[in-house]
């Protein structure tokens, strides 16, 4: 089986912004994405069904032939990335809330972490914070509703803007350095969080480091890819080719604006 690709998962749309950076670092690899519009939004479902779910579409990846993988969706990560990496050999990769570079960056001013809510629940969240953040600066929300916005293909700032000016309106948005974009459906709407925050607050999410991640173990493993032919996408909804050209013009709009 040819096995030269990189598989990426994600419950819908958030991943294809981590897909984009790794074109940046990597551009002469070649990807499977796997969108999971069955079953998208994850953030909503119980622990043990995001597992089922993350397993199917791992199965169908390895099936596939891949040589790592991604998991590009920060929800499925908290939930299934180490039992996974206890089943396959291939580098696997996830996504975590870029908390502790948010941390540092605020020098002492508020972090606001924005994720799904089963991501914000799970103990692997909370430790996390406890071990970065030892003057009790972070503060976390859910934010669903961006995830529901992105599947529904709603990217205008017109309707999102107000979504987001609402959400934060409880926040006294003068005492934050850092908001972390704490699941990859967020970084799609960078542009809009920046109209609603102050200038000075700061916008991060995990997709750099996680690329560069599986950058280097690509090259410890000496999988890295010296194809001149690289780039290629192959998009799947839930293991169905996509053939629908609406849906592959929005992958491809949004590999080149995030
Ligand atoms: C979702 O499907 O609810 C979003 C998943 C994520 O990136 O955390």
């Amino acid at each position: 089986m040819n096995t030269d690709k990189i598989g990426f998962l994600d419950s819908g749309f958030g991943g294809i912004t981590v897909l984009s950076e790794a074109l940046r670092q990597l551009p002469q690899e070649n990807y499977i994405y796997y969108a999971d519009i069955e079953h998208v939004p994850y953030g909503t479902k119980t622990k043990e069904e995001v597992r089922e779910y993350v397993f199917r579409a791992v199965e169908f990846l390895v099936k596939q032939g891949i040589k790592a993988l991604v998991v590009a969706c920060n929800t499925a990560t908290s939930i299934a990335v180490r039992e996974l990496r206890g089943m396959y050999d291939f580098p696997i990769l996830g996504m975590e809330p870029a908390v502790k570079p948010a941390v540092r960056n605020g020098n002492g001013k508020r972090v606001l972490v924005l994720a799904t809510a089963l991501t914000l629940r799970e103990e692997k969240f909370h430790n996390l914070v406890q071990r970065v953040d030892q003057e009790h600066v972070v503060d976390y929300l859910p934010f669903p509703e961006l995830v529901e916005m992105a599947e529904n293909m709603i990217f205008d700032y017109d309707s999102i803007v107000p979504v987001i000016k609402s959400k934060l309106e409880g926040f006294n948005l003068e005492n934050y350095k850092t908001f972390v974009l704490g699941c990859t459906h967020f970084p799609i709407y960078r542009d809009a969080f920046k109209k609603v925050l102050p200038s000075f607050v700061d916008i991060i999410d995990g997709s750099e480091g996680t690329i560069r991640y599986l950058k280097r173990l690509l090259e410890e493993r000496q999988l890295i890819s010296t194809n001149a032919d690289g780039g290629k996408v192959v998009f799947f909804d839930s293991g169905i080719r996509i053939q629908n050209q609406e849906r592959l013009k929005t992958f491809k709009w949004l590999i080149s604006n995030c």
